[in-house]
């Protein structure tokens, strides 16, 4: 798997074919959810035709065409690290969906619990979902109108991190890719604190701890490495 092409070539894609996502590139996707769900001790779950699940959610609801194959981005409530973690494991499979020619989109908002589809327990939260579906090659015009909606600039990557030395090379490389990440409307709110030879990744606000998560998957995607969990972590390579 080309994680780095991937991170290339995805961009949020809202109108789908009207035609089932292949077998095999959902059991591909079942693969890595059961994986990562172990791994990570979280509850990720593929909803091959969660078409139902979408038209409770109010937020998005419009946006969005022949909304089919949903991942459900879900674990347990007490697990402090649920939004950061959903983030880093939701975006690999972003990027693997991407590999395989599929369209995704990352979608927050208001979801009807009581619709039959989506199973969410008790002592679990659903964090956000993850919409997958076969795209056309070129975007319809209506994409591109959403996407101008919602897709205000990319900042530059100076706006995303702040260091007490000239930026090393792995840095530059990982701030590249984080550019280049999915974020709740675009917002791009995570920076990079490079001090003391001591990189961390922060954001503000808790809500924004999933945008956390994808950034920094993006970034040691591309510079190797790994991040601590947490708001703040600390980068080790
Ligand atoms: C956590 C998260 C939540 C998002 N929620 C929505 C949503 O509810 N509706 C929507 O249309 N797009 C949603 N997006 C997609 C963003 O609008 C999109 O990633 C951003 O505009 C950047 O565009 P790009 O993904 O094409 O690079 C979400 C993205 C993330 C990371």
């Amino acid at each position: 798997m080309d994680y780095l092409k991937a991170i290339d070539e995805r961009i949020s894609r809202r109108t789908y074919l009207d035609t089932p996502v292949e077998p095999n590139k959902i059991k591909t996707l079942n693969d890595s959810i059961n994986k990562y769900n172990q791994e990570a001790e979280l509850a990720m779950e593929l909803i091959p035709d969660g078409s139902k699940a979408f038209n409770g959610l109010r937020k998005s609801y419009g946006m969005f065409k022949n909304v089919r194959t949903i991942i459900v981005l879900k674990g347990k409530k007490e697990d402090a690290d649920l939004k950061e973690k959903l983030g880093q494991y939701g975006e690999l499979l972003v990027l693997e969906a991407t590999g395989m020619g599929l369209g995704t989109c990352w979608v927050a908002g208001t979801f009807d619990r009581n619709n039959g589809v989506l199973n969410v327990g008790d002592k679990e939260e659903l964090v956000c979902v993850i919409t997958v579906g076969n795209i056309a090659a070129e975007q319809t015009f209506k994409e591109k109108l959403v996407r101008g909606m919602t897709h205000r600039k990319t900042k530059a990557a100076e706006e995303l991190y702040k260091s007490d030395v000239p930026a090393p090379q792995w840095l530059l490389t990982g701030i590249h890719a984080v550019q280049k990440a999915p974020s709740a409307v675009n917002l791009q709110p995570v920076k990079f604190e490079f001090r003391n030879g001591i990189l961390t990744a922060n954001v503000e606000e808790e809500r924004y701890l999933t945008d956390l998560g994808i950034a920094k998957v993006h970034f040691t995607l591309a510079a190797g490495g790994n991040f601590e969990l947490g708001n703040h972590g600390e980068y080790h390579n």
